[in-house]
């Protein structure tokens, strides 16, 4: 039975609000008080969107909090240490080094955005500065240097979550679960502070940030069932991934977990020098996964990048918001607030 929202309606409901310039819909937040059979009744909240702003509001959040989510940056400087990597490196190292600034369209870059990025969430006092993948155009050592140096630098809290590009040297041979392996213990380690790099949980005021990679476009069974913990917890959750889940009327490219992703509609796998996604598809994990998300009752939003444009999805009353990329400046400010249950 597809429980989705008609894609149809909800796009032509989003395009009337946002020419308004926000948008309002109500979500579902509830708890479980010991697991799934014992849940509570739902609750209401609602969440808006202005520009890169955007609130969720929940009667189960007891204390307001913001943070900044930034993704795609795509820092591509690098060092000699890079150079016998070149062969691998040499499309991405080129992809965006000159950008437009997001707002005021002047000449900016990777770097001059990430450093501004994270000076205004300095100055703002973020709780959380969330980085949701592809950071890094390849796993260049030099460039993970510098933006590890500067984030501890700012004091800022952080988190983060790997793209697809963060660990992809292109064309180099191996099924993508291992290369992943391989090039997050090598260089992406310490970004993870300590934290597993699959799947972790951020607590901020009460608020779960659950950090999924699904930057192979699938979920793994671990990755299913750390998720379930989280909805069975009943905490308040957000989550954070690289790549946005599908949502009805979204095209292949757009999401994980779309029912026509597969051999037949990969279209960059010789640009990208990756293998090509299975012919069968989606493994059922993944298809699972994603049908779950948009089920849990404790979920207050989706965060994610990897698309490059921000966009807003509701699915099942549940907001999946996709931030534009960093590499341009852009970012999204987020609060999460308390909010009275309605009737
Ligand atoms: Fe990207």
């Amino acid at each position: 039975m597809n429980t989705y929202s008609d894609p149809r309606t909800s796009r032509r409901a989003f395009l009337q609000s946002t020419a308004l310039g926000v948008v309002a819909a109500p979500f579902l937040a509830g708890c479980h008080s010991n697991g799934s059979r014992t849940a509570k009744a739902m609750t209401r909240g609602s969440f808006s969107i202005d520009g890169n702003q955007a609130r969720l509001f929940s009667p189960a959040v007891t204390a307001p909090l913001k943070i900044m989510v930034v993704g795609d940056t795509h820092l591509f400087l690098d060092d000699v240490r890079g150079e016998p990597f070149q062969e691998f490196s040499g499309r991405m190292s080129r992809a965006y080094n000159q950008t437009k600034h997001f707002e005021t369209k002047a000449a900016t870059n990777p770097q001059q955005s990430f450093e501004r990025t994270l000076a205004l969430a300095q100055r703002t006092q973020v709780d959380l500065f969330a980085m949701v993948g592809d950071v890094f155009s390849f796993p260049s050592e030099a460039a993970i240097e510098w933006a590890l140096a500067k984030l501890k630098e700012s004091g800022v809290r952080f988190c983060y979550i790997a793209g697809n590009h963060d660990w992809h040297y292109e064309g180099m041979d191996g099924p993508e679960v291992a290369l992943r392996a391989e090039w997050t213990e090598k260089r992406l380690r310490p970004l993870y502070q300590g934290n597993p790099s699959l799947m972790a949980a951020y607590d901020v005021q009460g608020v779960r940030f659950v950090a999924i990679d699904d930057s192979t476009y699938e979920i793994l069974p671990e990755q299913l069932a750390f998720f379930r913990e989280q909805v069975a917890s009943g905490r308040p959750l957000v989550l954070l991934m690289h790549i946005p889940l599908y949502a009805p009327g979204r095209p292949v490219g757009f999401g994980c977990g779309h029912p026509e992703w597969g051999a037949k509609t990969d279209k960059n796998w010789l640009v990208e020098r990756r293998p090509k996604w299975p012919e069968s598809g989606h493994s059922a994990t993944t298809i699972a996964f994603r049908e779950e998300v948009f089920r849990a009752p404790n979920l207050l939003g989706v965060f994610s990048g990897h698309t490059h444009r921000m966009s807003i999805d509701c699915v099942n009353g549940i907001p999946q918001i996709v931030t534009e990329a960093n590499a341009t400046g852009a970012h999204l400010n987020v609060e999460v607030l308390p909010a009275a249950a309605s009737a």
